[in-house]
């Protein structure tokens, strides 16, 4: 048995999630932990809610709560949702536990140790209005370049130049409009990972077969300009992990925070730890630790092309810097972006479907077939409600729902509640196992490569292939002239069914669980043999005719949800 140690990249605590944030990270990690489960694999699903860092102040202090309760209160909204799209995580943790605040201090205290760590002395925009300092993206000012009156501190959305928030002309805090802003000095502390560049940029060429799309953004990071930078992971903020090492003070450090993408990636970790502390495991060392048993463990990361940078040389140079015996993750798997409609999905301007509105209108396993099957793998892809509505019609209602359907209802209407007795299998049945057998193994590879649109693809192609054998051997026809022979041709088509709920589960669950009641003493494993699989069930067993799978949408439907997602989320 394999064992497999699964994280999505934890979601920010600060609102709800779209279809975009959802496809690019924890929806593809939910399949392959499912997949890896329905094998027989051993499997550690791991997500938690990214609770630091100044977007969540704001907006707790938008919601007029104290950041600590409006961080409880989102935990259980995105909890909920994640559940309403049957999000297989083992534990859904929190990043601003007691676990990790220890296991953050930690790791500094050891990459301290190990001489990772220096302190700076800079100057910072601090606002008396605010009483904090400003991260440079809430300064917003006339850009000295090209004169545009709304240029960020980092930046000018404009003329693209890089900014200093010193450089601008009249700057004001975004946060409360405030312009009695002064330069301060103040001190942080910076990883080196400039001295760890010979060892990641080692790591990252002898890795196997990672995507393109993930290698390609480390190395530029790598090699850009002056090579891989030093970053700053301390911020003087008050909500966050208090800058400790270990469990000692760290003098000149008071009253500053880690950076949120310090401590988040840490999460990991911890949030196995929470996952222990929650009486669901019993070790999480094992997971964790090359020392202690995890040496075995395949390790596998899940994120949007945005995070590829913290994953492939901020996370690893903080368990490399460490000196301990920690796990590396073995598969990276990114993802590019999820267009809407011609656009972008825009949080802050409510621009497309989020998690709980696309919940409001259908159930999960609509949206996670056309996500999974659309998956932004070798390219951004686009959410359209046209392409929606075809997919979900033709490959769900027309192909796999009407399947299901037409065989057990012309079961029921000549056979009663039963698998049918008498006939036997012959040349087509065998010509099916035959393609069935190929098509499963060509499944399982792209399942194993973490390559979704093409798996998605394998899947729809068993689908087709059962419904074509229907088609084709036609036991309404047979039925008038060698009823035995319908019965054989029935007999399998039913036994397809259960073989079709084990395959189709990591893609639509609820559906599969629909399919595998259908014969309820078919074996709920994974077919490791399709002709096995195939006459699992004799005659004489029960037979029960379920509720349509899925339902067609209409135009109705896509004009009303066009109309009513198109911006401006109340
Ligand atoms: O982009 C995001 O949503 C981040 N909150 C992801 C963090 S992943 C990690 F490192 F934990
Ligand atoms: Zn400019």
């Amino acid at each position: 048995m394999a064992r497999h140690l699964i994280t999505s990249a934890i979601p920010y605590i600060n609102g709800i999630k779209h279809l975009g944030n959802l496809v690019g990270s924890q929806l593809p990690a939910d399949l392959f932990a499912r997949y890896q489960r329905a094998r027989g694999n051993e499997v550690l699903f791991l997500c938690a809610t990214d609770e630091h860092g100044t977007p969540a102040e704001l907006a707790a202090a938008k919601a007029g709560q104290p950041v600590a309760d409006y961080c409880a209160e989102m935990h259980e909204v995105q909890a909920r949702i994640a559940e309403g799209f049957r999000l297989s995580f083992d534990h859904f943790g929190r990043s601003s536990g007691p676990r990790n605040h220890a296991l953050t201090q930690h790791f500094a205290g050891r990459l301290a140790e190990a001489g990772y760590i220096r302190e700076v002395s800079e100057t910072q925009m601090f606002s008396h209005a605010d009483g904090r300092f400003l991260p440079d993206r809430y300064i917003e000012g006339t850009c000295p370049n090209c004169g545009f009156d709304s240029a960020r501190g980092d930046q000018c959305d404009n003329c693209t130049k890089q900014l200093d928030p010193v450089d601008l002309i009249n700057p004001h805090s975004t946060i409360s409009g405030a312009t009695d802003l002064e330069m301060r000095e103040t001190k942080h502390l910076y990883l080196r990972q400039s001295a760890m560049k010979a060892q990641l940029e080692e790591w990252i060429d002898t890795r196997d077969g990672w995507p393109v799309l993930t290698t390609s953004i480390a190395k530029k990071w790598l090699n850009d300009g002056d090579g891989l930078q030093d970053r700053g992971i301390t911020r003087d903020l008050d909500w966050g992990i208090p800058v400790r090492k270990g469990d000692q003070d760290w003098p000149g450090m008071e009253g500053k925070v880690f950076y949120v993408w310090f401590d988040a990636p840490i999460e990991y970790i911890a949030c196995s730890q929470e996952w222990v502390d929650a009486g669901k495991g019993a070790d999480w060392e094992r997971w964790w630790r090359t020392d202690k048993g995890a040496g075995d463990v395949t390790y596998t990361q899940f994120m949007g092309k945005d995070n590829v940078p913290f994953h492939t040389l901020g996370f690893p140079a903080t368990i490399l810097g460490s000196g301990e015996p920690w796990k590396l993750v073995d598969f990276i798997k990114s993802f590019n972006y999820l267009n809407y409609e011609g656009g972008q999905f825009s949080t802050s301007r409510g621009r497309g479907v989020f998690m709980d509105q696309a919940l409001e209108i259908l159930p999960a396993d609509y949206w996670r077939w056309w996500l999974l099957s659309h998956a932004p793998e070798s390219s951004d892809s686009e959410f359209t409600w046209e392409n929606f509505q075809a997919s979900v019609n033709k490959d769900l209602s027309d192909v796999l729902g009407n399947f299901v359907s037409r065989v057990t209802k012309f079961c029921r209407s000549k056979f009663g509640e039963v698998v049918p007795e008498g006939g036997s299998y012959g040349a087509p049945e065998e010509a099916l196992i035959a393609d069935l057998t190929n098509r499963l193994s060509a499944y399982q590879a792209q399942m194993e490569a973490v390559e979704v649109r093409k798996a998605a693809q394998e899947l729809r192609a068993i689908w087709v292939a059962g419904n074509e054998y229907l088609q084709e051997a036609a036991p309404w026809a047979a039925f008038k002239e060698d009823p035995e022979r319908a019965a054989a041709i029935v007999r399998f088509s039913l036994n397809l069914i259960p073989f079709y709920a084990a395959l189709s589960s990591p893609f639509i669950p609820d559906a599969a669980e629909a399919m595998a009641g259908v014969l309820p003493d078919a074996p709920a494993t994974w077919p490791e043999d399709v002709a096995t699989a195939l006459s699992a069930v004799p005659g004489g067993g029960a037979m029960v005719v379920p509720d349509n799978l899925f339902r067609k949408l209409t135009d109705e439907d896509v004009e009303d949800w066009k109309a009513r997602y198109a911006g401006t989320r109340a």
